[in-house]
């Protein structure tokens, strides 16, 4: 009786193939995840072969989330004063691709690898998938983003104005400051540039190697 198994040749021999005989793609990845580059694909998979093509979901990885990256990456990377929510959400596939991809680092959208960039939307696309564009490209706002003095965006003057990245201020991850902010970043020439920020009610006061303390207010 064949009832339990709707593909029975495939689950007969995906006991005896390698998983890549049958996922070729997973392989062509112009920048590959090394584990999957040196085909160790039952390093996060279990490998149940058999029907697994029916495992709908969870995709067989092994554990859930963020923990099995830090099988092999330091978890000390989420922690800080300040986590960004899909890391403390442990989605780590939000943002990177567990396979490999066609950016540096698999990321799943476009992010300069500089601290200085021209600005263009399609240049931050991975931020901007989940974050508001207005809160960088509108010069006047009085509600698009809290890095602001009175309407002044304070953002858009910085990444369109002074074309600095989001990682002259911003670590990705998690940050020893609120708002994910760095304590130092590096400019074009590897000077180490401070950040120390103090925020008050209504806005905030950053003490900084490029210009002298400067305080904005919403
Ligand atoms: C004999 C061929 C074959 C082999 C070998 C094989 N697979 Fe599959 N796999 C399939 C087919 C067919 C599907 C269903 C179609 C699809 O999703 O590509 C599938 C689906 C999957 C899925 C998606 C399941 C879901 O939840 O939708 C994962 C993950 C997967 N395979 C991983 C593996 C891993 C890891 C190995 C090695 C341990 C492996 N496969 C070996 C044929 C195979
Ligand atoms: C570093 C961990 C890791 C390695 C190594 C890895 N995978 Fe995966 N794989 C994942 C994760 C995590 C997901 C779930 C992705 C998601 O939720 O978006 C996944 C999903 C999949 C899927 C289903 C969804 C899709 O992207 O097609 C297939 C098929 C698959 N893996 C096959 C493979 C094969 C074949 C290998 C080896 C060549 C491999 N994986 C190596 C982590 C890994
Ligand atoms: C089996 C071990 C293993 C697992 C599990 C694993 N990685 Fe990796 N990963 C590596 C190795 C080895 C490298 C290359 C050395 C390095 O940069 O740490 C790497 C590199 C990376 C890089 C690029 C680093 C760089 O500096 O270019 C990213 C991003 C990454 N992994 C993300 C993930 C994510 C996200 C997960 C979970 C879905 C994960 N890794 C799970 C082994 C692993
Ligand atoms: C919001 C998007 C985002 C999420 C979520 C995310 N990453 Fe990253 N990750 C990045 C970016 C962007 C870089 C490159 C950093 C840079 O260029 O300064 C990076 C770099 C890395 C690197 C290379 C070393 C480093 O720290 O620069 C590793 C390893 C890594 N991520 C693993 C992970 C793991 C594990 C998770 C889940 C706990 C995760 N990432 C979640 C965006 C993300
Ligand atoms: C998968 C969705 C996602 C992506 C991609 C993403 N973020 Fe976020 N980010 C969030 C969410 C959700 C929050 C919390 C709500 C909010 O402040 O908008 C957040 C908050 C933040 C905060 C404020 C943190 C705090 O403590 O209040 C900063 C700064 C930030 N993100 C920067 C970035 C940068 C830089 C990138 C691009 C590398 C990025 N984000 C990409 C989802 C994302
Ligand atoms: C010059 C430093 C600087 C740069 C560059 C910068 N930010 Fe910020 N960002 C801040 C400060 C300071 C705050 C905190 C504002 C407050 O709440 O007082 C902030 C807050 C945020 C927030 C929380 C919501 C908000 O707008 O108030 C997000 C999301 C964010 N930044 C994303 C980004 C992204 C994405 C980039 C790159 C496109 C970027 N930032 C570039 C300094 C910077």
């Amino acid at each position: 009786m064949m009832i339990c198994n709707q593909f029975p040749a495939a689950a007969a021999s995906a006991n005896e193939k390698p998983c890549y005989a049958c996922h070729p793609s997973k392989l062509t990845k112009k920048v590959p995840h090394p584990p999957v580059a040196e085909k160790d694909c039952k390093a996060c998979h279990k490998s149940e072969g058999g029907n697994h093509q029916l495992q709908k979901g969870l995709y067989g990885v092994k554990k859930q989330g963020a923990s099995i990256c830090y099988d092999c990456h330091d978890a000390e990377m989420a922690k800080g004063k300040s986590v960004h929510a899909p890391v403390s959400d442990n989605d780590c596939v939000s943002c990177h691709d567990p396979h490999g991809g066609s950016r540096a680092r698999f990321l799943k959208g476009n992010y300069p690898a500089a601290s200085e960039a021209a600005f263009s939307e399609d240049g931050y696309s991975l931020c901007l998938s989940c974050h508001e564009p207005k809160a960088f490209t509108d010069d006047e706002t009085g509600s698009a983003t809290g890095f602001r003095d009175g309407k002044t965006n304070l953002h858009a003057l910085h990444v369109k104005g002074a074309a600095l990245t989001c990682k002259a201020c911003h670590n990705v991850h998690a940050a020893p400051q609120q708002k994910l902010l760095s304590n130092a970043s590096k400019n074009k020439n590897g000077v180490e540039i401070l950040l120390n920020m103090t925020f008050s009610a209504s806005g905030g006061s950053c003490k900084m190697t490029c210009h002298s303390p400067a305080t904005y207010n919403r």
